[in-house]
């Protein structure tokens, strides 16, 4: 397992080896004014500590209308900056690298008549109206594009190393990625991808030149030629590529018959293809080491997202590094779909309840 081990430089940080912990909400530990808690402290010191070679904190909200739950952790005012200032301090403790992931979530979020780059009827399974989206007026545009700017500048003076831009999953950068839901007929509906390039472009000029600003990004954005022309556009803007799943019901995510890893994988495999200098990532269902090393050697990208794995064990990067049990997330996806961890504290995580028994 020599490649795992390897440090990757983005932008102007180094990584501590090639596994990222991706960003994973921990929702029920903050409350209605998304300010960071004692239990998110105690859970990024945590994997910090356990190996993780970068890590990229929690999708956290640039404004209030903009949120993806109640109890979301936001950056979209000043106050908020003091607990992220002490994450990153928990986090370089370790000499880890340590993002938070931007987001606002537009039509995939609490608003039931939420901004969206046009209108927008959103469904649940049961074909039951779950939220409107509304077409952003240019204006709208603008000032959304300034609530990130100004939540990277926090990020940045709260001592964080840069941020990514959540782009995929739904939400609202997705939604103008996604031409089955950007409609518009302006500029911002001609070039899709401006909007996520005008806000990288306002984090550059607000955060100056040492900051990483990257983004995760749909590899099917419906169809895999959308992603990789999208990443195409992002290439030399975004300091990284960490390549996920587009908007959900209105993407179509594959993978060759046979392939040996995730469908997103396969996605970031394929872009990597075509950018040979841009960091890439790719995610989904790596469950341990050898699978980690080998995802590196046969997608040819850059660093291996692990999520669920850090959640079983905190301590994950650095049981597969020296080759102990680290765990296995027994994918039981609706215990941990909002987050694995109760409001009490306690760990709702079948997973890492086996993990700590057998430890005994
Ligand atoms: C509890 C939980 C919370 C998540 N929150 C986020 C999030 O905030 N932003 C995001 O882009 N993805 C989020 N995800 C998706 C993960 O980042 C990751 O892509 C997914 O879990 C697949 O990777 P894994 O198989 O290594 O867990 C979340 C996943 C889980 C399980």
């Amino acid at each position: 397992m020599d490649k795992i081990r390897e440090r990757v430089k983005i932008r102007n940080i180094w990584t501590k080896n090639r596994i990222a912990v991706p960003p994973m909400v921990c929702f029920h530990w903050s409350d209605d004014n998304g300010y960071v808690t004692d239990k998110n402290l105690q859970h990024y010191r945590d994997i910090a500590a356990g190996g993780a070679g970068l890590i990229i904190g929690e999708a956290t909200a640039v404004s209030k209308r903009g949120r993806l739950h109640e109890t979301q952790l936001g950056l979209w005012e000043d106050k908020q900056t003091e607990g992220w200032k002490r994450l990153a301090d928990a986090v370089h403790r370790y000499d880890v690298p340590f993002l938070v992931q931007l987001l606002h979530a537009g039509v995939s979020g609490i608003e039931k008549e939420a901004d969206c780059p046009s209108d927008y009827i959103l469904r649940d399974s049961n074909g039951e109206l779950r939220a409107r989206g509304c077409g952003m007026s240019l204006s709208r545009v603008h000032e959304v594009i300034d609530d990130f700017v100004q939540a990277a500048r926090r990020a940045q003076l709260a001592g964080l190393d840069g941020i990514e831009l959540h782009g995929c999953h739904s939400y609202l950068i997705c939604q103008f990625f996604n031409r089955n839901i950007n409609r518009r007929d302006d500029i911002y509906g001609q070039c899709r991808e401006k909007f996520a390039l005008d806000i990288l472009e306002g984090i550059r000029e607000s955060c100056g030149d040492d900051f990483v600003a990257g983004i995760r990004l749909g590899a099917f954005e419906p169809a895999l030629e959308d992603g990789i022309q999208n990443a195409l556009t992002l290439n030399g803007k975004a300091d990284f590529l960490d390549i996920s799943y587009g908007f959900a019901g209105e993407s179509f995510s594959y993978s060759p018959e046979g392939y040996p890893f995730s469908d997103a994988i396969y996605g970031a495999q394929e872009i990597k293809k075509w950018m040979p200098d841009m960091p890439v990532f790719g995610v989904d269902g790596i469950t341990d080491g050898e699978m980690a090393e080998n995802v590196l050697l046969h997608a040819g990208i850059d660093m291996v997202d692990v999520g669920r794995g850090f959640l079983v064990n905190p301590a994950f990067g650095n049981d597969i590094l020296e080759g102990k049990d680290c765990g296995k997330c027994l994918h039981c996806r609706p215990a941990c779909r909002w987050s694995p961890f109760l409001n009490d504290g306690t760990v709702n995580c079948p997973g890492r309840n086996l993990f700590l028994r057998n430890q005994k």
